[in-house]
């Protein structure tokens, strides 16, 4: 089993990084967060929902477009990356008044307690060096029975398997691309590792699934 290593730098805030995220095509890896999403919730994820770690926001974009009623704080550390948002919200005009930017970084103390009736985050926790920041906004941030999920990448077991991973979904990628994905593969978390994450958080009715070849989900609802 390989041990992890940090991302070299936990935001994405350089704006060569964040178009080259922006441009690449993660349409596979964001039509399976919004399946399991809507399939956790059994349909409408609710009226007010927080995304953490947002990125350039497709998928609070995606999920404005398909909930008419959902409002949706999409976080992130990054300026870099919400600029990107931003320019996709010239866009689509229409959405504006129902997905708020917020550029903060987590524990995101001035985001109101107990508001969410979800949080979501996709490929977020690999960044984190002390992961336990994630559930603890989680946990600040929800309404009791509020949905969770939160995707991301699964450390493989050995560098072959990563080598095997980057070949298969990377090789035709840009190099900055292409050394993020190394990168957040030896970065990401195991499942046993997330099940202890959780369980050190008072979390523990979440569960954790692998749910493709490189991604694992926690998902379920807050006591
Ligand atoms: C790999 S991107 C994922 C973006 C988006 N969720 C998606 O699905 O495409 C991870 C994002 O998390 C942001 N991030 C990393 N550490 C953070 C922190 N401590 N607080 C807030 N955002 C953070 C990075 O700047 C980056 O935009």
């Amino acid at each position: 089993m390989i041990p992890r290593t940090p991302e070299p730098e936990e935001l994405m805030d350089r704006a060569d990084q964040a178009e080259a995220y922006a441009a690449a095509d993660f349409s596979e890896a964001n039509s399976l967060f919004i399946e399991l999403l809507t399939g956790a919730a059994a349909g409408d994820p609710g009226a007010r929902v927080l995304d953490l770690g947002c990125g350039p926001a497709d998928i609070p974009l995606q999920l404005a477009q398909r909930f008419p009623n959902m409002h949706i704080d999409a976080v992130d550390g990054a300026q870099a990356m919400l600029d990107l948002a931003d320019r996709a919200l010239d866009g689509l005009p229409a959405l504006r008044p129902r997905v708020r930017l917020v550029c903060d970084l987590l524990p995101c103390a001035a985001l109101p307690s107990h508001a969410y009736d979800a949080v979501i985050s996709n490929s977020l926790l690999h960044h984190l060096s002390n992961p336990a920041l994630i559930w603890q906004t989680i946990t600040r941030s929800t309404k009791p029975g509020a949905l969770v999920l939160v995707m991301d990448l699964a450390r493989p077991d050995s560098v072959a398997d990563v080598d095997d991973l980057v070949g298969r979904y990377a090789a035709d990628a840009p190099t900055v691309l292409r050394q993020d994905f190394r990168n957040s593969l030896f970065a990401a978390y195991r499942v046993d590792e997330v099940e202890a994450q959780l369980a050190a958080a008072g979390l523990s009715q979440l569960r954790v699934d692998s749910v493709s070849d490189r991604h694992l989900a926690v998902s379920g609802r807050i006591d």
